[in-house]
Parts: structure tokens; sequence; C-alpha cells
């Protein structure tokens, strides 16, 4: 393994068009974030890169939605997500915005740069136009009818309904989105990067060099190499962005998925005007990306080909740490459809409880599959193991020390083996979690973290300080010295997980933060005072989690009212086809007139049915009808209606039916009487 001299960490820049909920945290800023806390507790040269992505087309649409600017979108959520990140305490060292002054120079420059080396090639498509809004569309910008579903609302990209991904050429009836009008196809030309160019030199560097990365990413990035690749547009035709920087590209700005990326070399630049390149441009540093799965296209193919375009001593990852997707009580995480626990809803919700979102999102990561979150196995986690083995450990530690030594460190005296056992269990498992957060397995070394706690939690119950103290201060003084060396660990070896509990652990203890100390016998020497004991952990109770199940159902309950009444709304919609022909004797032949209902009433032991006595201008007569559903007999009497009178008559139910009422009836079934506009006499023909 490479030694390097620093090392450059950087989280996928979120999207500033909502805020980030538990599956970015899980599987992006989280690990991030103990990652970075390992490298600096080991005292490596780190720097730690965030910020917001503020271009792109689903925060113009949101802006239109709102009535106001993208600018103010952005403003907004840029807020709402960097207050969350630093709520969880998960602290970069420069959070930016790819809105800024900084990032539009550097991305310009770096565009500038390629297209004067003749790094790209310029292709004219024909693209979705709005001829009255006098602008291209973005495939978002374009809806019409799913032709896999007939969702008549499906995006010109994707049709949420049945989730198929489409193009704007497959949408039955295409309209703007912008102004309604049906868009048009018309010439534009773009920059591509040719990523063909650069798929021998991606092999070799990924599929040869980079057999330890995870395998979900490196499987994809052979798929998407094994597949061909292709030119890729680097520029749209939009005006949210960085603009193009050269002549003849008005009203077209970089591609977002070109900024983003840069925004990471802006945001580095931002920090440190004039230090910056030592972090991208030095083969001593180390550059590794969290990102989620959906991004790995970006991050291991095209931002890196940017890069090798660019030259000028760019370095590229050495590994690009990508979870799978965090779901939520079984059902996929969605933005649009509100299913989701947000980040800065749970801070308010539940203060002071980060490191228990924190520690169930590692210890259900999903680092390798798809994996669920469900606020009953967040409420276990937390009581039966945060609260029960890590807080109740070093509540007896602590209290015990204060009742039989005034909270001062008992000298230990000769170890037994069960003492020497626990001990001797702390470097093991130091090993294994130095081993698991260096190489990106944060589930196994919290797991590992988590094993410290047992080891301390187990030595206490079975050595019992509480009873031998009745007898033997001095064993009970060595035991109490055991614990609170293990406490002393944990208050180091749970900092990258759980760095509110541990701190305030290293407060009450008064411990240091000193990696190298972790399993070191002596961290806390005899006679070294503590302070009171503090509940690391509270329990939850089932009422709070009851509040986050019912918050949920009522967005499920909400979901499917709304799905119903969309099914409806289209079953209503929909219309049968033409009937076969009939010629104009055979309508002759119908004789249909108005008549007028005098009598009405339910046919017995039937729902739909009602007998009405009618008087047809001919003769009063009875007809039997299936409008009980619709019509009620108080309803029915009095109306005027048009009933085909000629039709043979029928038995229903034991009653003689002469005649037909007409209805209209929808696609869902829903029928109503045909009356005249105005009343008529009774008898009068239709035809
Ligand atoms: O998927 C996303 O949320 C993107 N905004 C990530 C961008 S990462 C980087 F390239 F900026
Ligand atoms: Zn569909």
């Amino acid at each position: 393994m490479k030694d390097y001299k620093r090392t450059l960490v950087t989280a996928a820049l979120p999207y500033a068009n909502g805020p980030v909920h538990i599956g970015h945290l899980a599987g992006v800023y989280v690990p991030a974030d103990i990652y970075v806390r390992y490298l600096r507790m080991r005292g490596r040269d780190v720097l730690f890169v965030c910020g917001s992505d503020e271009h792109g087309v689903p925060i113009t649409i949101k802006a239109r939605q709102q009535g106001c600017s993208p600018q103010d979108i952005v403003d907004k959520y840029d807020k709402i997500i960097s207050d969350s990140f630093k709520g969880f305490g998960i602290n970069f060292d420069v959070y930016g915005r790819t809105s800024s002054k900084i990032h539009e120079e550097t991305a310009s420059e770096f565009f500038k740069k390629l297209y004067d080396s003749g790094k790209f090639i310029t292709k004219t498509t024909e693209q979705y136009y709005d001829p009255e809004a006098k602008t291209f569309l973005a495939d978002r910008y374009i809806v019409g009818t799913c032709p896999k579903c007939g969702n008549p609302d499906a995006y010109g990209d994707q049709c949420e309904k049945c989730g198929s991904t489409l193009s704007p050429e497959e949408l039955i009836n295409p309209k703007s989105k912008l102004s309604g009008a049906e868009p048009i196809k018309k010439e534009t030309t773009h920059w591509y990067l040719p990523l063909q160019d650069y798929e021998q030199w991606l092999r070799e560097w990924i599929l040869d060099g980079h057999k330890e990365w995870r395998s979900n990413v490196y499987g994809q990035v052979k798929s998407w190499l094994d597949g061909g690749l292709q030119p890729r547009a680097v520029t749209r035709d939009l005006d949210w962005g960085v603009p193009v920087p050269v002549e003849g590209a008005e009203g077209k700005v970089l591609y977002v998925w070109f900024d983003a990326p840069i925004g990471y070399i802006s945001n580095t630049k931002q920090l440190l005007p004039n230090d910056w390149e030592k972090w991208w441009k030095s083969e001593d540093t180390k550059l590794v990306h969290f990102i989620g799965k959906d991004n790995i296209v970006f991050h291991c193919i095209v931002f890196p080909s940017m890069l090798k375009a660019y030259g000028d001593g760019y370095i590229l990852p050495d590994n690009v740490p990508s979870n799978e997707f965090l779901n939520l009580e079984g059902d996929k995480i969605s933005t649009s459809r509100g299913w989701a626990v947000w980040a800065h809803e749970y801070l308010e919700d539940f203060p002071g409880k980060q490191d228990v979102l924190r520690y169930v999102l590692t210890a259900n990561a999903p680092e390798t599959k798809d994996n669920d979150f469900s606020w009953k196995d967040f409420q276990v986690r937390n009581n039966s193991e945060l609260v029960a083995i890590f807080g109740n450990f070093v509540n007896r530690a602590v209290v015990l020390t204060h009742k039989y030594f005034e909270g001062k460190v008992p000298a230990a005296g000769k170890l037994e083996a069960i003492d020497r056992e626990a001990l001797d269990e702390i470097p093991a498992l130091r090993a294994s979690l130095e081993k698991n957060l260096e190489n990106y397995r944060f589930r196994e070394a919290l797991k590992d973290a988590m094993s410290m706690a047992r080891v301390g939690n187990k030595y206490i119950s079975d050595t019992e300080p509480w009873k031998v103290a009745k007898t033997d201060m001095a064993r009970t003084g060595t035991i109490l010295n055991v614990c609170l060396q293990i406490c002393a660990d944990l208050a180091i070896a749970f900092e990258p997980f759980t760095p509110f509990a541990a701190e305030k652990l290293r407060k009450m203890i008064d411990s240091p933060l000193e990696w190298d100390l972790l399993g070191r016998e002596e961290i806390l020497p005899a006679g070294h005072q503590i302070g009171a004991a503090e509940l690391l952990f509270e329990k939850i109770e089932d009422d709070a989690i009851q509040a986050q199940l019912d918050r949920l159902a009522r967005i499920r309950e909400e979901r499917e009212a709304a799905a119903k009444a969309a099914a409806a709304a289209e079953a209503a919609a929909h219309v049968e086809p033409q009937k076969a022909e009939v010629t104009f004797d055979q309508f002759e032949a119908m004789d249909i007139r108005t008549a007028t209902v005098l009598e009405a009433e339910r046919v017995p032991k039937t729902d739909k049915l009602l007998k009405l006595t009618i008087d047809t201008g001919i003769d009063k007569r009875v007809i039997v009808s299936g409008i009980a559903e619709y019509y009620t007999p108080e309803q029915m009497v009095g109306k005027q209606i048009c009933i085909l009178a000629n039709l043979a008559p029928r038995v229903i139910r034991g009653i003689e039916s002469k005649g037909m009422i007409l209805m209209a009836r929808q696609g869902d079934g829903k029928m109503r009487i045909v009356s005249p506009e105005e009343a008529l006499v009774n008898g009068a023909t239709i035809g």
C-alpha cells in the first residue's frame, strides 16, 4: 500500500433542491465523517471537502413551481442542508456552493482549457424546443403519456408511476411543461467529451489497478467499460448554470455533472487560495471520494476522464467508496413521495440524539447491498445496545468509583486471569477496528468498537465489584481500575462513530483523545480524578417511535388515496371505442321519446334496481332500471327522462319492464340520466 502524506476526502455535493434524508446520511456523509474523524485522530493531514450542488434542471423546475428564482431555492436548501450536517457533527473543512463566483471561474477555466486544447468534439443534434417559450427543453420539461403504463404525467426522461426510463420521443402527446405547447425538434450544437478515447486508460487504471475497490463500484465500472463508452455532452441549453465560456454559446451552460465535481476543486480553492494545489496535484495526496451508487459512473469514469484530459498533474482517486441504497420501512426512500426521514426533522424530534442515528445508520449501513431502516430497529439498537451495553457499563464503572474511591481511579493490584483476558481483548479489537476503518468497512468497524463495550460490560457483570466491595476493597480497586481503562478505550474507539457521546465520556472521566493510547493499560493513572456520572444514552420510549410510525402511516395513506383518486380519474376518462355502424333505417326503427317519472320505488332484495312508473304521453307504464346506485326513488319522481319506447318488454325480477331509460355512462361506470335541455311534453319524439 502506498504511503501518502495527506488525504483529501470528498463527500458528494448534495443537490440544493431539497433537504437531506437518512439515505444520504447513511450512504455518504456519516461514513465519510467516520473516516475523517479516524484519520484526524491518527494525526494524518486530512482535508474534508463538500458543498451544495446548485445547478441542474430540477432546481429550475422547483423554482418555477414555487414562483421564485433558482437562486432563492438554492439559498434556502443550502442553509437547511449545511445546518443539518453541522447538527450531526459532520464537520467539513469547507462547505462551498457551486453558485459561487470562485466556482464559476474555476469551472469556466476548466472547460476553456479543454476547449482550447481540442479535447472536445461538437455534435449537432435535433433537440426538443418550445416554440412559444422560445427555449430548448430539457427532458424533464417535457411531459406526456407514458407508452408503457398510460400515466398521463410522465416526464421526458422517466415515468414516476411505472419507473420506466423514457426518452421524450417515446411519450405520447408530448407537451412542454413551460407553455403547454407541443414541442418541436430543432437543431442545436453541443460540446462532448469523447469518453471512448479514455476507455483503454480507464481499463488499465481501474480494472487492472484497483481490484481492491468495492465490488459494486468495480462491477459497475466494468460493465460501463464492457458496454463501450460514448461521447458525453458537457453542455446544455438552459439559463441556469455556469455559462459556456466560448463565443457563440449564448443560452448554453455547462452540464451540471460537468461542473459539480469541479466543485470539489473550487471549494478547496475557496478554503486554501494559495495552497490548494498540493491537495489536488501531488502524488503524495490520497484522494477518496465518498458517494452513493448512482454517482459511480461520474466519479469513476467521467470526472477522471476530465482530469486526465486537463492534465497538469491532477491526481485521481485512490478509492471511491460507494454505498448501495437505504430503504425506509421496506419501501424505497422517495423525495417526491415524501417517503423519507429528513435529517433536519430528526434533529428537532430527537434533540441530543444525533449519535443514535449515526450509530443505527452505521450498524445497518448499506455497504454491500440495499438495506432497510426501521424505527423499531432504531429503538432496539438504542435501548439494547447503546443504553444497555455501552452506557450501562460506563455508568456502573463511574458510579462505583465515586461510591468506593471518591471518584479517584484506584490502583490496580495483581491482575487475575479474568482481568488479563478482558484487557487483552482490547488491542486485538483495536487492530481489527483499524483495518476495517482503513478499508472503508465501517459496519464491521463499529462492531469492533461495540465489542470493546461488550467486553467491559461482561467484565463488570462477571467480577461484580459491588459484591467484592463488601469484603475486599483492594480487589474492588483492581476491578474498577480495569473498568476505567476500558472506559477510556471506549472514549477513543467511539469517537468516529458517536462523537457526541465519546466527547461526553472523555469529559466525564477526563480522558485523552489519542489513538495510540487505545488498548494501553494505563491510560488513566491511579489517583486520577474523574467527574460525576452522567448518562451517555437514554432509553427511547414507545411513544416517540409510535409518533414516527404514525407520521409514515399518514404519508402512506395520503399516497394511497392519491393513487386511488388518480386511478379513478383515469378510469372515468376512459372512452369506449365506437360500435359497429348502423343504417339510418335501423336508427329510424328506434322510437325514442320524452317521458316523466310518476312513481319510483326500489325493487326489493336488489341493490341496483328501481321500479319506475312513467308517463310516456302514449300510456302509463313500468320500466325497471339499474340506476339505484346513482339515484334514490325520491330523486327520480318528477324527473323528465328519455326512453327507448319500443324495446321489446322483458320480465325483470317478476316485473314486466316496457322500454329502457337513456343513460350516459362514463369509463368508471358512473351514470346520469339524459334529459331534454328544457321540459317538453311527454311523448315528444327524439331523433
Ligand atoms: O447525486 C447527487 O446528489 C449529486 N448532486 C452529487 C454530485 S457529486 C459531485 F460531483 F459534485
Ligand atoms: Zn409509466
